[in-house]
């Protein structure tokens, strides 16, 4: 899936040049399978009304529904407008209430719906999140109010982050005519227990396609009624989406992120999967060491805006006359390891995160490396500092040492340290993909000043 060589060529005295070349390849799944049986009634869809022919998926075919609440708007609209494009992203916020002091709207906001009364469905409600009911509602509204033209509904929470144009990449792979729940579990075994293993957890968002959300809209009531115990809107959604003989299509992007404390062990092994989203943004520390949670977000926005296509994924190369292993995450963070490392172990994140919940064994649905004060397995650690996209047909991002290692160097003689290395510049071409052959190729050249 993803191979790389590497060659390294001393160009100057002052810094290295190490050439990586990747190649990703893009999963051709099988929609052939798709069954449509199903326990509720009117399932049979209609395809004919559809062209024969499809143009691609673009920004303008899909519609949000933000849950948010009179309690968390004011102190998270910033996540939400760090990427909501005002006039071309389309769908909605959906407030429980809205008080007088949320007046005037701003443009930089989604537009604002209130969401209509649900209290004829109380009987139902004896969700432990109290807003249940009101939150599936929100796909039926968000259909009613808007379906000219609509490929995917995304349904999601108000204390997360969606990078748009990777969301277009991921949906464009699927055939939006057929009924398709995409999105990705939770990283905490527990979460993932309490709910289903085949939930799509609503803080990291889920896309429906237009056919699906077309019928759960009809099915609304049978679909409230039929599950009134389950803890939250997305546990019932998955219910009824599985009812209708759908499955989960799981999308790596898609983060829950039911983890706390320190994420950057985690952000920093992101798998070859384009970044989709990142939920829960003031239950960990900001992602950034040296600013707080709403500075690093503008932060990581900022090497988004450049070629958010290669935001976090990991590329990992060698350097070694100098004996040293960068793991690259791109537009985050960079790791140097003294020593040759294999990628099948920098591949599993340093576990510098706590568990969700400190009950569950094991806690993680992924392998962990806890870290070490051993000077060969301790990385050096550095930060995404700037971008520069005016660089010919390169964007180049650099990446700073926020602190010293503090521990010796890994061999005796003290050769290969790199403490000497204080900052790394990655030069890679600017495009997003190859649309033609559904390849990407990356070939980067990292720059590591001494
Ligand atoms: C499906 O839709 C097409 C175009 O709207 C219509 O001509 C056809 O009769 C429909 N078929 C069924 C079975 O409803
Ligand atoms: C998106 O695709 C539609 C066709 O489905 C096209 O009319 C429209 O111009 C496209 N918009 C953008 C922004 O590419
Ligand atoms: C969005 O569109 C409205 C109406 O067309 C316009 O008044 C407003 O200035 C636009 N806002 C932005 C941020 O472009
Ligand atoms: C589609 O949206 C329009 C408003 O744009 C609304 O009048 C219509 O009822 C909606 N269709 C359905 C099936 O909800
Ligand atoms: C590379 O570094 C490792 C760890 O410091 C050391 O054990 C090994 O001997 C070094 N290899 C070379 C060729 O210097
Ligand atoms: C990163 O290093 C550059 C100089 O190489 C410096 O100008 C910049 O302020 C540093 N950034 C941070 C966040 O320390
Ligand atoms: C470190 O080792 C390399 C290769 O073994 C050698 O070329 C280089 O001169 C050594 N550097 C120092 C500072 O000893």
């Amino acid at each position: 899936m993803f191979s790389l060589s590497s060659h390294a060529k001393p160009t100057r005295r002052f810094y290295k040049l190490i050439p990586i070349s990747g190649l990703i390849f893009y999963v051709i799944y099988n929609f052939s399978n798709i069954r449509s049986s199903s326990l509720v009634n009117n399932l049979i869809y209609n395809h004919s009304q559809y062209p024969k022919t499809l143009s691609p998926t673009n920004i303008t075919h899909l519609v949000f529904g933000i849950a948010s609440s009179s309690n968390t708007w004011v102190k998270r609209r910033h996540s939400i407008e760090s990427w909501w494009r005002p006039n071309v992203t389309r769908g909605f916020l959906f407030l429980d209430r809205a008080h007088r002091e949320f007046f005037p709207w701003p443009p930089s906001s989604p537009p604002l719906r209130i969401s209509e009364d649900t209290s004829r469905y109380n009987d139902y409600n004896k969700h432990k999140a109290q807003q249940a009911i009101r939150m599936m509602h929100m796909i039926v509204e968000a259909f009613r109010a808007e379906n000219n033209s609509v490929r995917w509904y995304i349904m999601m929470d108000d204390d997360t982050i969606i990078f748009v144009d990777n969301l277009v990449d991921v949906l464009a792979k699927y055939d939006h005519r057929k009924f398709f729940y995409i999105g990705a579990n939770s990283e905490s075994i527990s979460s993932n227990m309490f709910n289903s293993f085949e939930m799509a957890f609503g803080g990291a968002g889920y896309a429906l396609s237009y056919p699906l959300v077309e019928v759960l809209a009809k099915n609304f009531e049978v679909c409230i009624k039929r599950y009134p115990t389950l803890y939250g809107s997305d546990h019932v959604l998955q219910s009824c989406v599985a009812d209708l003989g759908v499955s989960l299509t799981q999308e790596k992007g898609f983060h829950q992120i039911d983890l706390h404390h320190d994420v950057s062990g985690f952000l920093s092994s992101h798998r070859q999967s384009p970044l989709v989203s990142l939920h829960h943004l003031d239950a960990f520390n900001p992602i950034f060491p040296s600013m707080d949670r709403h500075e690093s977000l503008y932060h990581l926005m900022t090497a988004a805006k450049a070629d958010s296509s290669r935001l976090l994924q990991q590329t990992i190369c060698y350097d070694r006359q100098e004996n040293l292993t960068l793991s690259v995450s791109w537009g985050y963070s960079t790791h140097i390891y003294e020593g040759i490392h294999p990628p099948s172990v920098l591949q599993i994140p340093l576990e510098t995160f706590l568990p969700w919940s400190r009950a569950a064994r094991p806690p993680f649905m992924f392998n962990t490396r806890i870290p070490s004060r051993n000077p060969c397995s301790a990385p050096h650690v550095f930060f995404f500092d700037s971008v520069e996209d005016n660089f010919g047909n390169y964007v180049v991002t650099s990446y700073n040492r926020t602190s010293p290692r503090r521990v010796l160097a890994c061999s005796s003689s003290g050769n290969g340290s790199a403490n000497y290395i204080y900052k790394i510049r990655v030069l890679s071409p600017l495009r997003r993909y190859n649309e033609v052959s559904g390849f990407i190729v990356l070939s980067s050249y990292i720059l590591v000043f001494y």
